[in-house]
């Protein structure tokens, strides 16, 4: 690791202000948080789509598409999921300080993780706990992983041989098994505007 006392940062001339400016918005995380199949991914494009079609600019992380590059020599273990997370928070950071409405869309299992990305983004977060049942998520079974993993195939499996830490105060709590993907989105683009996260 580099000694940061050798590391000098560069402020540049053009701000974050200055970027949200020139796109009439302000910079957010939304941060999605659930077990796999919970509906994080569904939910995150459908807000993205509405947000898009308002002139936002917006961007999905996904844990299936940045495992296939920044992290792709992470595996799933406590320690690689943290890294993973750390990660994703530093990358949502930067996007948010170029004025992106980011959406991400991780398991994220550990509070701590997640406690650590909130610790960087401040007001500019906002944790939503994708949440349904996991007898849900098993029968929905999209990837066909929870079988796979039930079978022994998948070690470590969220859910089944590997925990997930709920989130105690999420700033939105959607049920997914109850609650339309309208109505989801709905509410999160609510919450958006209720923390002046829209505002231009
Ligand atoms: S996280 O725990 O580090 O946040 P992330 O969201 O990036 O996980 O990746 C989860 C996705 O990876 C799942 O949706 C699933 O498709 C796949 N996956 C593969 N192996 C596992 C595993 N052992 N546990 C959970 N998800 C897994």
């Amino acid at each position: 690791m580099t000694d940061p006392r050798n590391l000098t940062r560069h402020a540049g001339s053009v701000s974050r202000r200055d970027r949200e400016r020139l796109l009439g918005q302000r910079g957010a995380v939304v941060w999605f948080t659930g077990l796999s199949g919970s509906g994080k991914s569904t939910v995150a494009h459908a807000l993205e789509a509405r947000l898009a079609a308002a002139g936002r600019l917006t961007y999905v992380l996904d844990g299936d598409n940045v495992r296939h590059g920044l992290c792709k020599d992470l595996g799933f273990s406590p320690a690689d999921r943290s890294e993973n997370i750390r990660r994703v928070g530093e990358v949502a950071a930067l996007l948010v300080d170029a004025g992106v409405l980011v959406l991400t869309s991780f398991i994220s299992p550990y509070r701590r993780d997640r406690a650590q990305a909130r610790a960087i983004l401040g007001a500019d977060f906002v944790e939503v706990f994708v949440d349904a049942p996991l007898e849900v998520c098993e029968a929905r079974d999209p990837k066909g992983l929870y079988r796979r993993a039930r079978s022994g195939a998948i070690p470590e499996f969220t859910g089944v041989t590997a925990p997930y830490e709920p989130p105690e105060h999420p700033d939105l709590h959607l049920r997914t098994a109850t609650r339309s993907l309208a109505d989801c989105v709905a509410a999160a683009h609510d919450l958006l505007a209720a923390r002046g996260l829209l505002a231009p």
